[in-house]
């Protein structure tokens, strides 16, 4: 039996008939600024379901796991069930967004290294900027535990960076979630998709992502069906 067990911004969660496994059921609605704009899109769930779907079998193809399993229909994936641990970590390799805005960077720095940071998850306190030894006090997790977290969370970078460069997209920066399953170990869980990567054409710097919506420069839906088409174009290619 399915039983909504939580409901986000992006998607609903569901329990399944196997107590390891939950499903995913992406929303059309699409969110800017902590909810603070928000617009909904027919055939977003569907592009975000495909696109991610997609993302972490490639993801899979090259070595990295993570927690999804299988593509159930237009919306929903089926994935193995994780607690949630409450912490965006969000990788950059060129600076834009709230970087620029924070520290005054000038827009479009590459970042080598890659930097990473780590964010609390929390809605009422518009997810704040935290370091290592505020996560491991709002999160219950062992110093090593977050070591491999920063340490996956590089080579997701590293294996994305590819994936998109095939798509001639350049990965500019993006967020990941982390759960912990019920034997302890710690994977790549939520979502990859242009919800939370920040995507941009090689060749004219087009932006491919959420930004347009939270500018308001464009139309998200085309936008994201390039994005889906580029993944399995690059797929046939090889
Ligand atoms: P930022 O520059 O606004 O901090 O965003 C960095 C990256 O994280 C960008 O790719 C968008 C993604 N992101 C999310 O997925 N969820 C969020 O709530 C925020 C603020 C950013
Ligand atoms: N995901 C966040 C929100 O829903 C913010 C963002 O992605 O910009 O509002």
């Amino acid at each position: 039996m399915q039983e909504l067990m939580y409901e986000g911004k992006a998607k609903r969660v569901f329990s399944t008939d196997n107590q390891e496994e939950l499903l995913l059921a992406y929303k059309d609605d699409a969110t800017a600024f902590n909810g603070k704009k928000k617009e909904s899109f027919r055939g977003k769930g569907e592009l975000n379901n495909r696109i991610s779907s997609e993302i972490f079998r490639k993801l899979d193809e090259r070595g990295v796991s993570s927690h999804f399993l299988e593509r159930l229909s237009d919306t929903e994936q089926l994935v193995r069930k994780t607690a949630i641990i409450p912490l965006e970590v969000v990788v950059r390799n060129i600076a834009t967004g709230s970087l620029v805005r924070r520290i005054g960077i000038e827009e479009k720095t590459a970042l080598t290294p890659p930097l990473l940071e780590l964010y609390y998850k929390n809605d009422e306190l518009d997810d704040p900027l935290i370091n290592d030894r505020h996560a491991l006090l709002l999160a219950d997790i062992t110093p090593g535990e977050l070591m491999k977290i920063k340490e996956k969370a590089l080579e997701v970078n590293d294996v994305l960076r590819e994936i998109f460069e095939d798509c001639d997209l350049s990965l500019v920066d993006f967020k990941l979630e982390f759960g912990s399953t019920g034997n302890g170990d710690i994977i790549l869980s939520d979502e990859v998709s242009p919800d939370t990567c920040r995507l941009w054409d090689r060749e004219t710097g087009e932006k491919m992502d959420k930004d347009v919506f939270r500018e308001g420069t464009g139309e998200l839906v085309p936008v994201y069906e390039k994005i889906l088409q580029r993944l399995e174009d690059s797929t046939c290619a090889k």
